[in-house]
């Protein structure tokens, strides 16, 4: 029922509207301004962009709160703006994915005004009502210390309501049938209007039973075939990319043991033991996370990241692993945020060390999935503390040395534009790493296009080889007779490791594509490695022409 996996090699780069691009300088960023910024993304070579949400909303969290589905929420254009923009993204083969909200609505939505103005409502269903308060009402909370409740008194309706996030999302009943109607008519909506599929939000709070007499959790997983089903029949190369945070033994109902579910999720196992083998040094966890997660049907992918528009969740480290990393890159609490992340940029974290980052970039590249951006890494933006919760990463994108950034020509950015310090604007903007070969603009302009000349990451078979040192990793790819085998050295010192890539399809010689040295193996069939501190080496087993083996399915 696939007619396309484009999704197995892509490299998804992911903004926000509001703080991209304001071309009509009201301050904020808008629909037209992220059009004419399309030929950057082109040239940065991205192949599909990931929107957060733009739909009409009260932006009470950041448009996660959405009061009309249908719509361009007018401070970032109109319907028109946005089918111009998808328009030319596939003129310039990027794909574009939005995000689908529909655990819940913002409270000023019709359907909850509705619903609770009148007992007889036909969307009173639509909500999850209670008339006391139930027992588990201070439990659950995905925003602890922000959030008190996960019920919360409607004065107009004299009734509870059920809301897993903030107050004002109330969650919407997706077991009726008429709400999973209307979400299936959401995505025809817009892949109609040019889009290539989602990035589901919070999908195992979407899936779960909901009301007043659930204790534990239920997930209704069936409904995620409903959604790919439609969607496929729909469009056949269109995907959902789910966001759900669950334990590795999870993984397949999310996909669906025949691959009938979401086509990708992203993977926050892999994500967390990722932070803390770069915060320690042992790479032991991460490995163990790559094996768990290894199952997934053919047709799907994961999604790699290091970090998101959210803080970074740490929640399934040991308590042990966790403090590591909050000691690393986080260690003030105002960077920590609701007991378990670090609501932080990258660069920042890592004290902007070019050499780190290039490392972690180039792992996190070359892990087995799809590699996922945030807007602002690829020049190595820094965050705002002084913003609360995680709006401190969310800044504008800095373009030039130009007030505000060249984002905006108003002086009143919608959110405050980074303007002192080492990552000020005036010493962290793309206009000035356009012009440096060595910046890490160029820099991850080249890693993109190494990651798309090694197809064999996104479809290959893995393994991680043994090289008897905690800081290394070292990762082979075989797929249809080619091979890779790409290692990262952790450590801020340099250190000789011996690999054993195994035996066959040349593994006596290995060529670096990025810089062209090679190694060959001793009579053993081992090669004896020297990696500088944070090294990063992606080797064609055999030193065959790395343009050779193309051939993309
Ligand atoms: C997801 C989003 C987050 C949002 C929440 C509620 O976790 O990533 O930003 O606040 O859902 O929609
Ligand atoms: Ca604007």
């Amino acid at each position: 029922m696939i007619n396309d996996l484009w999704y197995k090699n892509a490299v998804v780069y992911c903004l926000s509207v509001e703080t991209f691009m304001d071309a009509n300088g009201d301050g904020i960023g808008d629909f037209q301004g992220l059009a004419r910024r399309l030929d950057y993304l082109a040239g940065l070579g991205i192949t599909a962009i990931w929107l957060m949400p733009f739909q009409t909303s009260p932006g009470k969290d950041d448009g996660y709160d959405v009061s009309d589905y249908y719509n361009v929420d007018p401070r970032y254009g109109t319907l028109g703006d946005f089918v111009e923009f998808t328009h030319g993204a596939k003129q310039r083969g990027i794909r574009v994915l939005i995000d689908l909200v529909v655990n819940h609505t913002s409270d000023e939505h019709p359907w909850f005004q509705a619903a609770r103005k009148d007992e007889s409502s036909p969307y009173r269903d639509w909500y999850i009502w209670s008339k006391e308060k139930p027992e588990n009402a201070n439990q659950g909370m995905v925003f602890p210390g922000v959030q008190k409740t996960t019920w919360s008194r409607d004065k107009v309706a004299g009734q509870y309501y059920f809301h897993r996030f903030y107050d004002f999302q109330p969650d919407l009943n997706t077991a009726n049938p008429q709400v999973q109607a209307e979400i299936l008519k959401i995505m025809g909506f817009w892949i109609q209007l040019g889009v290539s599929g989602f990035r589901m939000d919070a999908v195992p709070f979407v899936i779960a039973k909901k009301g007043a007499d659930i204790d534990k959790a239920v997930e209704q997983y069936d409904m995620l075939r409903t959604f790919r089903e439609f969607l496929q029949w729909r469009q056949g190369d269109a995907i959902i990319l789910a966001e759900a945070n669950v334990l590795p033994k999870t993984d397949v109902n999310y996909f669906g043991a025949d691959g009938d579910r979401m086509h990708m999720m992203f993977n926050f196992q892999v994500n967390q033991t990722l932070f803390y083998a770069l915060a320690s040094s042992d790479c032991a966890p991460l490995a163990k996370a790559l094996e768990a997660t290894r199952t997934r049907p053919q047709t799907a992918q994961w999604g790699h990241f290091l970090r998101n528009h959210d803080e970074l969740d740490l929640g399934r480290l040991t308590e042990a692993q966790r403090n590591r990393v909050f000691a690393a890159f986080g260690p003030d609490k105002n960077m920590q945020l609701y007991g378990r992340g670090i609501r932080r940029r990258f660069s920042p974290m890592l004290d902007g060390n070019r050499d780190r980052m290039r490392m972690a970039y180039s792992l996190m590249f070359s892990l087995p999935g799809t590699p996922v951006l945030r807007y602002g890494d690829e020049i190595g933006m820094g965050e705002d503390l002084s913003l609360p919760e995680r709006k401190c990463a969310r800044t504008p994108m800095q373009w030039s040395t130009e007030p505000q950034a060249g984002f905006t020509k108003s002086e009143a950015p919608v959110v405050p534009v980074i303007s002192s310090g080492a990552y000020g604007f005036q010493h962290i903007n793309v206009a000035d790493q356009r012009r440096s070969p060595d910046s890490m603009l160029n820099w991850m302009e080249r890693l993109i296009r190494m990651r798309k000349e090694v197809p064999e990451i996104g479809w290959g078979d893995y393994r991680v080889i043994d090289v008897e040192e905690e800081g290394v990793l070292a990762i082979r790819y075989d797929w249809r007779n080619n091979a890779v085998m790409i290692v990262h050295n952790l450590n801020e010192k340099p250190i000789e490791v011996r690999v054993d890539p195994g035996r066959g399809q040349g593994s006596e010689l290995l060529v670096d594509i990025a810089d062209g040295s090679d190694s060959r193996a001793d009579e053993a069939g081992v090669h004896h490695l020297y990696l500088e501190g944070y090294a990063y080496k992606w080797f064609r087993v055999g030193g065959l022409d790395y343009l050779l083996r193309r051939t993309q399915i």
